[in-house]
Protein backbone atom coordinates (compact mmCIF):
# COMPACT_ATOMS: atom_id res chain seq x y z
CA UNK A 1 0.00 0.00 0.00
CA UNK A 2 1.43 3.34 -0.88
CA UNK A 3 1.09 6.47 1.58
CA UNK A 4 2.18 9.70 2.09
CA UNK A 5 4.82 10.19 4.43
CA UNK A 6 6.15 13.37 6.28
CA UNK A 7 9.68 12.63 8.15
CA UNK A 8 10.94 15.20 10.65
CA UNK A 9 14.08 15.42 11.37
CA UNK A 10 16.68 18.35 11.78
CA UNK A 11 19.63 15.96 10.69
CA UNK A 12 20.13 16.46 6.84
CA UNK A 13 21.44 13.19 6.48
CA UNK A 14 19.37 11.31 8.38
CA UNK A 15 16.33 13.45 6.23
CA UNK A 16 18.46 12.28 2.97
CA UNK A 17 18.57 8.60 3.94
CA UNK A 18 15.24 8.16 5.29
CA UNK A 19 13.79 10.30 2.15
CA UNK A 20 15.62 7.54 -0.40
CA UNK A 21 14.26 4.27 1.35
CA UNK A 22 11.12 4.83 1.96
CA UNK A 23 10.32 6.56 -1.94
CA UNK A 24 12.36 3.04 -3.36
CA UNK A 25 9.84 1.42 -0.95
CA UNK A 26 6.97 3.45 -2.96
CA UNK A 27 5.54 5.97 -0.71
CA UNK A 28 5.38 9.59 -1.51
CA UNK A 29 7.36 11.59 1.03
CA UNK A 30 7.40 15.07 2.36
CA UNK A 31 9.99 16.08 4.51
CA UNK A 32 10.62 19.22 7.46
CA UNK A 33 13.30 20.24 9.27
CA UNK A 34 11.45 21.77 12.61
CA UNK A 35 8.41 21.23 14.65
CA UNK A 36 6.39 24.46 13.00
CA UNK A 37 6.65 23.47 9.53
CA UNK A 38 5.82 20.02 10.15
CA UNK A 39 2.71 21.09 11.83
CA UNK A 40 1.84 23.09 8.89
CA UNK A 41 2.45 20.17 6.54
CA UNK A 42 0.70 18.12 8.70
CA UNK A 43 -2.32 19.81 8.21
CA UNK A 44 -1.87 21.33 4.78
CA UNK A 45 -1.12 17.81 2.99
CA UNK A 46 -2.67 15.96 4.87
CA UNK A 47 0.10 13.11 5.12
CA UNK A 48 -1.04 9.50 6.76
CA UNK A 49 2.02 9.03 8.95
CA UNK A 50 4.68 11.19 10.19
CA UNK A 51 8.86 9.62 11.58
CA UNK A 52 9.13 12.42 14.00
CA UNK A 53 12.37 12.67 15.18
CA UNK A 54 11.94 13.46 19.18
CA UNK A 55 15.12 15.87 19.71
CA UNK A 56 13.85 19.23 17.45
CA UNK A 57 15.91 22.73 17.71
CA UNK A 58 12.52 24.71 18.67
CA UNK A 59 9.76 22.98 19.28
CA UNK A 60 10.07 19.28 20.67
CA UNK A 61 8.62 16.04 18.79
CA UNK A 62 6.56 15.75 21.88
CA UNK A 63 5.25 19.51 21.92
CA UNK A 64 4.10 18.08 18.10
CA UNK A 65 2.51 15.20 19.19
CA UNK A 66 0.78 17.68 21.80
CA UNK A 67 -0.51 19.45 19.07
CA UNK A 68 -1.50 16.73 16.71
CA UNK A 69 -3.61 15.80 19.82
CA UNK A 70 -5.32 18.62 20.61
CA UNK A 71 -6.21 19.00 16.42
CA UNK A 72 -7.62 15.14 16.73
CA UNK A 73 -9.97 15.47 20.00
CA UNK A 74 -10.63 19.40 19.21
CA UNK A 75 -14.02 20.41 17.24
CA UNK A 76 -14.30 19.85 14.71
CA UNK A 77 -11.93 17.22 14.86
CA UNK A 78 -9.36 17.36 12.62
CA UNK A 79 -7.69 14.14 10.84
CA UNK A 80 -4.09 14.34 11.45
CA UNK A 81 -1.72 11.60 10.76
CA UNK A 82 -0.36 8.82 12.88
CA UNK A 83 3.14 9.68 14.29
CA UNK A 84 5.93 6.74 14.61
CA UNK A 85 8.76 8.63 16.97
CA UNK A 86 11.91 8.72 16.53
CA UNK A 87 14.40 8.51 19.18
CA UNK A 88 18.38 8.25 19.98
CA UNK A 89 19.60 5.79 21.70
CA UNK A 90 19.51 5.38 25.37
CA UNK A 91 16.64 8.17 25.89
CA UNK A 92 13.77 5.22 26.36
CA UNK A 93 11.46 7.42 28.83
CA UNK A 94 11.48 10.28 25.88
CA UNK A 95 9.58 7.25 23.70
CA UNK A 96 7.12 6.14 26.45
CA UNK A 97 6.16 9.76 27.02
CA UNK A 98 5.50 10.16 23.22
CA UNK A 99 3.78 6.98 23.11
CA UNK A 100 1.83 7.94 26.24
CA UNK A 101 0.49 11.00 23.62
CA UNK A 102 -0.70 9.21 20.79
CA UNK A 103 2.41 8.06 19.21
CA UNK A 104 1.88 4.92 17.09
CA UNK A 105 5.22 3.35 17.34
CA UNK A 106 8.76 4.37 18.33
CA UNK A 107 11.96 3.67 16.19
CA UNK A 108 15.57 3.84 18.44
CA UNK A 109 17.85 4.83 15.94
CA UNK A 110 20.11 3.86 14.38
CA UNK A 111 17.16 1.25 13.47
CA UNK A 112 17.66 -1.38 10.49
CA UNK A 113 16.23 -0.19 7.12
CA UNK A 114 14.25 -3.74 7.08
CA UNK A 115 12.33 -2.92 10.33
CA UNK A 116 11.42 0.16 9.70
CA UNK A 117 9.79 -1.18 6.45
CA UNK A 118 7.72 -3.72 8.67
CA UNK A 119 6.79 -0.53 11.26
CA UNK A 120 5.07 1.49 8.54
CA UNK A 121 3.54 -1.59 7.01
CA UNK A 122 2.25 -2.14 10.27
CA UNK A 123 1.06 1.20 10.81
CA UNK A 124 -0.34 1.61 7.18
CA UNK A 125 -2.42 -1.71 8.26
CA UNK A 126 -3.90 -0.22 10.80
CA UNK A 127 -4.84 2.99 9.40
CA UNK A 128 -6.61 1.07 6.63
CA UNK A 129 -8.36 -0.80 9.34
CA UNK A 130 -9.59 2.21 11.30
CA UNK A 131 -10.64 4.31 8.12
CA UNK A 132 -12.76 1.19 7.06
CA UNK A 133 -14.62 1.43 10.81
CA UNK A 134 -14.84 4.82 10.32
CA UNK A 135 -16.58 4.29 7.08
CA UNK A 136 -18.80 1.65 8.26
CA UNK A 137 -19.96 3.56 11.29
CA UNK A 138 -21.29 6.43 9.12
CA UNK A 139 -22.82 3.32 6.94
CA UNK A 140 -25.07 1.91 9.63
CA UNK A 141 -25.12 5.02 11.36
CA UNK A 142 -26.82 6.91 8.35
CA UNK A 143 -28.99 3.89 7.37
CA UNK A 144 -30.58 3.81 10.50
CA UNK A 145 -30.50 7.22 12.02
CA UNK A 146 -33.53 8.54 10.25
CA UNK A 147 -36.56 7.55 10.88
CA UNK A 148 -39.75 8.47 8.90
CA UNK A 149 -43.24 7.90 9.21
CA UNK A 150 -46.40 10.66 8.38
CA UNK A 151 -48.76 7.50 8.50
CA UNK A 152 -51.07 7.72 11.45
CA UNK A 153 -50.26 4.63 12.39
CA UNK A 154 -46.19 5.64 12.35
CA UNK A 155 -46.82 8.69 14.29
CA UNK A 156 -48.38 6.94 17.06
CA UNK A 157 -45.92 4.30 17.27
CA UNK A 158 -43.11 6.67 16.87
CA UNK A 159 -44.74 8.68 19.76
CA UNK A 160 -45.07 5.42 22.21
CA UNK A 161 -41.38 4.69 21.46
CA UNK A 162 -40.12 8.23 22.25
CA UNK A 163 -42.48 8.30 25.48
CA UNK A 164 -41.10 4.73 26.75
CA UNK A 165 -37.29 5.16 25.36
CA UNK A 166 -36.68 6.98 28.74
CA UNK A 167 -37.63 3.87 31.00
CA UNK A 168 -35.42 0.79 30.98
CA UNK A 169 -38.66 -1.65 30.22
CA UNK A 170 -38.14 -3.84 27.98
CA UNK A 171 -39.41 -4.05 24.68
CA UNK A 172 -40.70 -6.10 21.89
CA UNK A 173 -40.61 -5.13 18.61
CA UNK A 174 -42.94 -7.20 16.12
CA UNK A 175 -43.65 -6.49 12.52
CA UNK A 176 -42.51 -8.54 9.04
CA UNK A 177 -39.16 -8.56 7.73
CA UNK A 178 -37.91 -5.42 6.68
CA UNK A 179 -40.41 -3.08 7.80
CA UNK A 180 -37.71 -1.20 10.50
CA UNK A 181 -37.46 -2.87 13.38
CA UNK A 182 -33.68 -2.63 13.95
CA UNK A 183 -34.55 1.22 13.23
CA UNK A 184 -36.95 1.38 16.18
CA UNK A 185 -34.60 -0.61 18.12
CA UNK A 186 -31.53 2.26 17.25
CA UNK A 187 -33.88 4.97 17.72
CA UNK A 188 -35.08 3.83 21.30
CA UNK A 189 -31.47 3.41 22.26
CA UNK A 190 -30.85 7.43 20.94
CA UNK A 191 -33.80 8.91 22.82
CA UNK A 192 -33.12 7.16 26.13
CA UNK A 193 -30.39 8.58 28.35
CA UNK A 194 -28.15 5.43 27.69
CA UNK A 195 -27.94 6.96 24.31
CA UNK A 196 -23.21 7.56 25.39
CA UNK A 197 -23.23 4.14 26.00
CA UNK A 198 -23.41 0.85 23.59
CA UNK A 199 -25.61 -0.09 21.57
CA UNK A 200 -24.94 -4.05 20.95
CA UNK A 201 -26.91 -6.01 18.74
CA UNK A 202 -26.85 -10.08 19.42
CA UNK A 203 -27.94 -12.42 16.49
CA UNK A 204 -30.16 -14.78 18.69
CA UNK A 205 -30.79 -17.52 15.40
CA UNK A 206 -27.82 -17.33 13.50
CA UNK A 207 -25.73 -19.03 15.39
CA UNK A 208 -25.72 -23.06 17.19
CA UNK A 209 -26.60 -22.87 21.02
CA UNK A 210 -23.34 -22.39 22.26
CA UNK A 211 -22.11 -19.88 20.24
CA UNK A 212 -24.78 -17.75 20.73
CA UNK A 213 -24.50 -18.32 24.62
CA UNK A 214 -20.55 -17.35 24.50
CA UNK A 215 -21.64 -14.20 22.72
CA UNK A 216 -24.04 -13.26 25.03
CA UNK A 217 -22.57 -14.20 28.27
CA UNK A 218 -18.66 -14.38 27.93
CA UNK A 219 -16.61 -17.14 29.29
CA UNK A 220 -14.52 -18.37 32.29
CA UNK A 221 -10.88 -18.99 31.38
CA UNK A 222 -10.91 -22.85 30.98
CA UNK A 223 -14.72 -23.22 30.47
CA UNK A 224 -13.96 -25.17 27.53
CA UNK A 225 -11.24 -26.32 25.58
CA UNK A 226 -10.02 -23.22 23.44
CA UNK A 227 -11.20 -20.78 26.55
CA UNK A 228 -7.76 -19.40 27.32
CA UNK A 229 -8.80 -16.55 28.86
CA UNK A 230 -12.03 -15.04 30.35
CA UNK A 231 -13.54 -13.07 27.47
CA UNK A 232 -16.85 -10.46 28.29
CA UNK A 233 -20.09 -11.51 26.32
CA UNK A 234 -21.82 -8.43 24.61
CA UNK A 235 -23.80 -8.04 27.75
CA UNK A 236 -21.10 -6.92 29.33
CA UNK A 237 -19.56 -5.14 26.84
CA UNK A 238 -23.21 -3.08 26.77
CA UNK A 239 -23.17 -1.87 30.47
CA UNK A 240 -25.39 1.00 31.09
CA UNK A 241 -26.46 0.85 27.32
CA UNK A 242 -28.97 -1.40 25.69
CA UNK A 243 -29.17 -4.87 24.15
CA UNK A 244 -30.88 -5.59 20.57
CA UNK A 245 -31.71 -8.94 20.39
CA UNK A 246 -32.37 -9.38 17.11
CA UNK A 247 -34.98 -12.70 15.61
CA UNK A 248 -35.94 -13.37 19.57
CA UNK A 249 -38.19 -16.36 17.82
CA UNK A 250 -35.45 -18.18 16.53
CA UNK A 251 -33.52 -18.11 20.17
CA UNK A 252 -32.47 -22.05 20.94
CA UNK A 253 -34.67 -23.31 23.86
CA UNK A 254 -31.62 -23.87 26.55
CA UNK A 255 -30.67 -20.13 25.91
CA UNK A 256 -34.40 -19.16 26.20
CA UNK A 257 -34.31 -20.23 30.06
CA UNK A 258 -31.10 -18.40 30.49
CA UNK A 259 -32.42 -15.16 29.27
CA UNK A 260 -35.64 -15.38 31.15
CA UNK A 261 -33.18 -15.51 34.15
CA UNK A 262 -31.46 -12.96 33.39
CA UNK A 263 -34.36 -10.47 32.88
CA UNK A 264 -35.67 -11.61 35.71
CA UNK A 265 -32.38 -11.31 38.81
CA UNK A 266 -31.18 -8.71 36.22
CA UNK A 267 -27.87 -10.85 36.91
CA UNK A 268 -26.15 -13.94 34.94
CA UNK A 269 -23.07 -16.36 35.17
CA UNK A 270 -20.23 -16.17 32.78
CA UNK A 271 -20.07 -20.00 30.75
CA UNK A 272 -18.42 -21.78 33.47
CA UNK A 273 -18.57 -18.82 35.50
CA UNK A 274 -19.80 -19.43 39.32
CA UNK A 275 -20.01 -15.78 40.53
CA UNK A 276 -23.13 -14.27 39.63
CA UNK A 277 -22.18 -10.82 37.72
CA UNK A 278 -25.20 -7.78 38.21
CA UNK A 279 -25.86 -5.71 34.71
CA UNK A 280 -27.48 -2.64 34.09
CA UNK A 281 -28.48 -2.63 30.50
CA UNK A 282 -31.76 -2.24 28.42
CA UNK A 283 -33.18 -5.22 26.55
CA UNK A 284 -35.23 -4.54 23.54
CA UNK A 285 -35.87 -7.25 21.37
CA UNK A 286 -37.26 -7.84 18.35
CA UNK A 287 -39.25 -11.11 15.79
CA UNK A 288 -41.04 -11.39 12.44
CA UNK A 289 -42.24 -14.60 13.74
CA UNK A 290 -45.65 -14.96 15.20
CA UNK A 291 -44.76 -15.75 18.95
CA UNK A 292 -47.59 -17.26 20.40
CA UNK A 293 -47.71 -19.38 17.44
CA UNK A 294 -44.40 -20.47 18.14
CA UNK A 295 -45.39 -20.99 22.16
CA UNK A 296 -48.35 -23.26 20.55
CA UNK A 297 -45.99 -25.10 18.70
CA UNK A 298 -43.76 -25.66 22.05
CA UNK A 299 -40.59 -23.96 20.53
CA UNK A 300 -40.91 -19.93 22.47
CA UNK A 301 -41.17 -20.12 26.82
CA UNK A 302 -44.70 -18.73 27.06
CA UNK A 303 -42.96 -17.15 30.43
CA UNK A 304 -40.24 -15.44 28.40
CA UNK A 305 -42.62 -14.30 26.24
CA UNK A 306 -44.59 -12.64 29.16
CA UNK A 307 -41.56 -11.01 30.25
CA UNK A 308 -40.60 -9.26 27.04
CA UNK A 309 -43.71 -8.12 26.14
CA UNK A 310 -43.62 -5.70 28.49
CA UNK A 311 -44.12 -2.88 26.39
CA UNK A 312 -45.13 -4.39 22.44
CA UNK A 313 -44.70 -2.25 19.43
CA UNK A 314 -46.13 -3.71 16.01
CA UNK A 315 -44.46 -2.39 12.98
CA UNK A 316 -47.32 -2.03 10.21
CA UNK A 317 -46.37 -3.58 7.25
CA UNK A 318 -45.37 -0.64 4.19
CA UNK A 319 -48.59 -1.56 2.13
CA UNK A 320 -50.89 -0.63 5.10
CA UNK A 321 -49.34 2.70 5.39
CA UNK A 322 -49.05 4.30 1.63
CA UNK A 323 -48.73 7.96 3.43
CA UNK A 324 -45.14 6.57 4.02
CA UNK A 325 -44.21 6.01 0.69
CA UNK A 326 -43.31 9.38 -0.44
CA UNK A 327 -41.48 10.13 2.21
CA UNK A 328 -39.42 7.52 2.21
CA UNK A 329 -38.30 7.37 -1.83
CA UNK A 330 -37.55 10.53 -1.20
CA UNK A 331 -35.26 9.98 1.50
CA UNK A 332 -33.67 6.91 -0.21
CA UNK A 333 -33.57 8.86 -3.40
CA UNK A 334 -31.36 11.24 -1.57
CA UNK A 335 -29.72 9.37 0.20
CA UNK A 336 -28.48 7.06 -2.08
CA UNK A 337 -28.00 9.03 -4.87
CA UNK A 338 -25.74 11.35 -3.08
CA UNK A 339 -23.50 8.44 -2.08
CA UNK A 340 -23.49 7.38 -5.62
CA UNK A 341 -22.25 10.66 -6.35
CA UNK A 342 -25.02 11.57 -8.55
CA UNK A 343 -26.85 14.13 -9.62
CA UNK A 344 -30.22 15.28 -7.70
CA UNK A 345 -32.82 12.19 -8.68
CA UNK A 346 -36.69 12.75 -9.57
CA UNK A 347 -39.10 9.96 -9.48
CA UNK A 348 -41.57 9.84 -12.45
CA UNK A 349 -45.20 10.15 -11.35
CA UNK A 350 -45.67 6.85 -13.60
CA UNK A 351 -43.10 5.34 -11.11
CA UNK A 352 -44.58 6.66 -7.96
CA UNK A 353 -47.76 5.51 -9.41
CA UNK A 354 -46.43 1.96 -9.71
CA UNK A 355 -44.64 2.21 -5.80
CA UNK A 356 -48.06 3.13 -4.43
CA UNK A 357 -49.64 -0.39 -6.53
CA UNK A 358 -47.52 -2.76 -5.58
CA UNK A 359 -47.66 -4.54 -2.46
CA UNK A 360 -43.72 -4.26 -0.93
CA UNK A 361 -43.79 -7.81 0.27
CA UNK A 362 -40.17 -6.75 1.82
CA UNK A 363 -41.53 -3.59 2.61
CA UNK A 364 -39.23 -0.74 3.58
CA UNK A 365 -36.36 -2.65 2.81
CA UNK A 366 -37.37 -4.01 -0.52
CA UNK A 367 -38.04 -0.30 -1.55
CA UNK A 368 -34.77 0.81 0.03
CA UNK A 369 -32.80 -1.49 -2.37
CA UNK A 370 -35.58 -0.68 -6.01
CA UNK A 371 -34.59 2.25 -5.38
CA UNK A 372 -30.47 1.70 -5.32
CA UNK A 373 -31.03 -0.14 -8.39
CA UNK A 374 -32.85 2.54 -10.18
CA UNK A 375 -30.42 4.89 -8.87
CA UNK A 376 -27.74 2.52 -10.63
CA UNK A 377 -29.50 1.68 -13.60
CA UNK A 378 -31.05 4.72 -14.91
CA UNK A 379 -29.40 6.86 -17.40
CA UNK A 380 -30.93 10.25 -16.75
CA UNK A 381 -31.85 12.02 -13.67
CA UNK A 382 -35.78 10.58 -13.64
CA UNK A 383 -36.56 7.35 -12.44
CA UNK A 384 -39.18 5.70 -14.25
CA UNK A 385 -41.24 2.43 -13.83
CA UNK A 386 -38.62 -0.07 -15.65
CA UNK A 387 -36.12 0.95 -13.60
CA UNK A 388 -37.71 -0.39 -10.31
CA UNK A 389 -37.95 -3.64 -11.34
CA UNK A 390 -41.26 -4.89 -9.97
CA UNK A 391 -44.41 -5.67 -11.22
CA UNK A 392 -48.20 -5.20 -9.97
CA UNK A 393 -49.17 -8.62 -9.41
CA UNK A 394 -52.18 -9.33 -11.86
CA UNK A 395 -55.50 -9.07 -10.11
CA UNK A 396 -57.29 -12.23 -9.05
CA UNK A 397 -60.18 -13.76 -11.24
CA UNK A 398 -62.81 -13.73 -8.80
CA UNK A 399 -65.88 -13.47 -11.51
CA UNK A 400 -67.63 -17.30 -11.51
CA UNK A 401 -68.60 -17.96 -14.76
CA UNK A 402 -70.22 -21.06 -15.01
CA UNK A 403 -71.27 -23.03 -18.11
CA UNK A 404 -75.11 -24.55 -17.76
CA UNK A 405 -73.91 -27.69 -16.81
CA UNK A 406 -71.90 -27.23 -14.81
CA UNK A 407 -72.08 -28.49 -11.20
CA UNK A 408 -73.53 -26.42 -8.81
CA UNK A 409 -72.62 -28.45 -5.98
CA UNK A 410 -72.41 -25.45 -3.31
CA UNK A 411 -69.29 -26.70 -1.47
CA UNK A 412 -67.80 -28.32 -4.43
CA UNK A 413 -67.54 -24.82 -5.92
CA UNK A 414 -66.68 -23.15 -2.71
CA UNK A 415 -63.79 -25.71 -2.25
CA UNK A 416 -62.54 -25.04 -6.02
CA UNK A 417 -62.40 -21.19 -5.37
CA UNK A 418 -61.16 -21.54 -1.47
CA UNK A 419 -58.06 -23.74 -3.37
CA UNK A 420 -57.60 -20.48 -5.83
CA UNK A 421 -57.08 -18.09 -3.28
CA UNK A 422 -55.16 -20.30 -1.03
CA UNK A 423 -52.73 -20.90 -3.85
CA UNK A 424 -52.83 -17.30 -4.72
CA UNK A 425 -51.86 -16.35 -1.23
CA UNK A 426 -48.91 -18.92 -0.95
CA UNK A 427 -47.16 -17.55 -3.76
CA UNK A 428 -47.62 -14.33 -2.98
CA UNK A 429 -46.17 -14.83 0.72
CA UNK A 430 -43.60 -16.52 -1.38
CA UNK A 431 -44.76 -20.15 -0.14
CA UNK A 432 -44.22 -18.90 3.53
CA UNK A 433 -46.71 -20.16 5.09
CA UNK A 434 -47.47 -18.21 8.39
CA UNK A 435 -47.07 -15.06 5.60
CA UNK A 436 -49.70 -16.59 3.53
CA UNK A 437 -51.86 -16.98 6.49
CA UNK A 438 -51.39 -13.49 7.21
CA UNK A 439 -52.55 -12.32 4.17
CA UNK A 440 -55.37 -14.20 3.45
CA UNK A 441 -56.38 -13.18 7.25
CA UNK A 442 -56.32 -16.76 8.51
CA UNK A 443 -55.06 -18.38 11.56
CA UNK A 444 -51.87 -20.04 10.65
CA UNK A 445 -53.33 -23.15 12.30
CA UNK A 446 -56.45 -23.27 10.03
CA UNK A 447 -54.72 -22.72 7.08
CA UNK A 448 -52.40 -25.83 7.48
CA UNK A 449 -55.74 -27.40 8.10
CA UNK A 450 -57.57 -26.18 5.06
CA UNK A 451 -53.97 -26.92 3.13
CA UNK A 452 -54.06 -30.82 4.64
CA UNK A 453 -57.48 -30.98 3.61
CA UNK A 454 -58.03 -29.86 -0.23
CA UNK A 455 -54.05 -31.35 -0.64
CA UNK A 456 -52.61 -27.94 -1.72
CA UNK A 457 -48.91 -27.94 -2.71
CA UNK A 458 -47.20 -25.92 -0.48
CA UNK A 459 -43.88 -25.68 -2.89
CA UNK A 460 -43.69 -22.94 -5.97
CA UNK A 461 -44.18 -25.25 -9.06
CA UNK A 462 -41.08 -26.61 -10.22
CA UNK A 463 -41.55 -25.55 -13.64
N1 LIG B 1 -39.06 4.30 9.11
C1 LIG B 1 -37.94 4.18 8.39
N2 LIG B 1 -37.27 5.27 8.00
C2 LIG B 1 -36.15 5.17 7.27
N3 LIG B 1 -35.62 4.02 6.87
C3 LIG B 1 -36.22 2.89 7.23
C4 LIG B 1 -37.42 2.91 8.00
N4 LIG B 1 -37.82 1.64 8.22
C5 LIG B 1 -36.91 0.86 7.60
N5 LIG B 1 -35.96 1.59 6.99
C6 LIG B 1 -34.83 1.06 6.21
O1 LIG B 1 -35.19 -0.22 5.72
C7 LIG B 1 -34.16 -1.18 5.91
C8 LIG B 1 -34.69 -2.33 6.75
O2 LIG B 1 -34.97 -1.89 8.08
P1 LIG B 1 -34.64 -2.78 9.35
O3 LIG B 1 -33.30 -3.43 9.18
O4 LIG B 1 -34.85 -1.95 10.56
O5 LIG B 1 -35.78 -3.88 9.21
P2 LIG B 1 -36.16 -5.10 10.18
O6 LIG B 1 -37.59 -4.93 10.55
O7 LIG B 1 -35.16 -5.18 11.27
O8 LIG B 1 -36.04 -6.32 9.16
P3 LIG B 1 -35.71 -7.89 9.48
O9 LIG B 1 -36.90 -8.47 10.19
O10 LIG B 1 -35.55 -8.48 8.13
O11 LIG B 1 -34.46 -7.90 10.30
C9 LIG B 1 -33.00 -0.46 6.57
O12 LIG B 1 -32.00 -0.17 5.62
C10 LIG B 1 -33.60 0.82 7.10
O13 LIG B 1 -32.71 1.87 6.99
MG1 LIG C 1 -33.63 -6.65 11.57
Amino acid sequence: MQARILIVDDDQDILNALKKRLTWMGHEVLTAEDGERALRLATEEAPDLMLLDIELPDLSGLDVLKQLAEKRSGLPPQIVPEVIVLTAFGTIDRAVEAMRLGAWDFLAKPFDPDYLSVVIEKAMAQMALTRQIGLLQTEVGGRYEHVIGQSPRMVELLDIARRVADSSATVLLLGETGVGKEVIARALHRWSPRASKPFVVVHCGALPESLVENELFGHEKGAYTGAVRREPGKIESAEGGTVFLDEIGDMPAGLQTRLLRLLQDQEFYRVGGVQPIRTNVRFVAATNKDLKEAIQEGLFRQDLFYRLNVISLTLPPLRKRPEDLPGLVDHFVRRHGATMGRRPFVVSEDALELIRKYHWPGNVRELENALVRAIALCPEDCIEPEHLGIKVRRKLQMEADFAEDDSLNYHAVVEQYSRKVIEEGLRRAGWNQTKAAELLGLQRTYLTKLIRQMDISTKPPTT
